[in-house]
């Protein structure tokens, strides 16, 4: 059993489709094991994101993931990780396998709907970074 972590982004939120972007998580058989909606700080985005800032996308990164509020989930099931990617598509939309959540709700590589850990290390950090260990059941 592995748990990853999710971002549905300001794009994705401002379109009011975290539902059905969480179904499509449900519907794939991974489990939610925490969520809550938030506005990140400037800081926390600089932080979360700490790995890009050579980056030249950086500073738009930051500034979108900052526009609007977020919401983040931690995700459990067999092979979480990789089945997230894969429900995810790829990181520019354009590029994305028909019927990935970034194919059908995505407009750009900056607003690209979600984000998703990219390696079990990484989730253990991103998760622990949203999420103490008594809000994920
Ligand atoms: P995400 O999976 O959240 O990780 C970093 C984000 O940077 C990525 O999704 C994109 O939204 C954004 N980004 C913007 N430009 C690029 C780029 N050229 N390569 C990778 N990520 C980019």
């Amino acid at each position: 059993m592995e748990q990853t972590l999710s971002i549905i982004k300001p794009d994705a939120v401002a379109k009011n489709v975290v539902g059905k972007i969480l179904d499509r998580f449900e519907s794939a058989g991974l489990r939610i094991a925490a969520t809550k909606k938030i506005k990140l700080s400037r800081e926390d985005a600089e932080a979360f994101y700490a790995v890009h800032a050579q980056r030249p996308f950086f500073k738009d990164l930051v500034d979108f993931m900052i526009s609007g509020p977020v919401v983040v989930t931690v995700l459990e099931g067999k092979d979480a990780m990789a089945k997230n990617r894969d429900l995810m598509g790829a990181t520019n939309p354009k590029e994305a396998a028909p019927g990935t959540i970034r194919a059908d709700f995505a407009e750009s590589i900056d607003a690209n709907a979600v984000h998703g850990s990219d390696s079990l290390e990484n989730a253990a950090n991103e998760i622990s970074f949203f999420f103490s260990q008594r809000e994920i059941c």
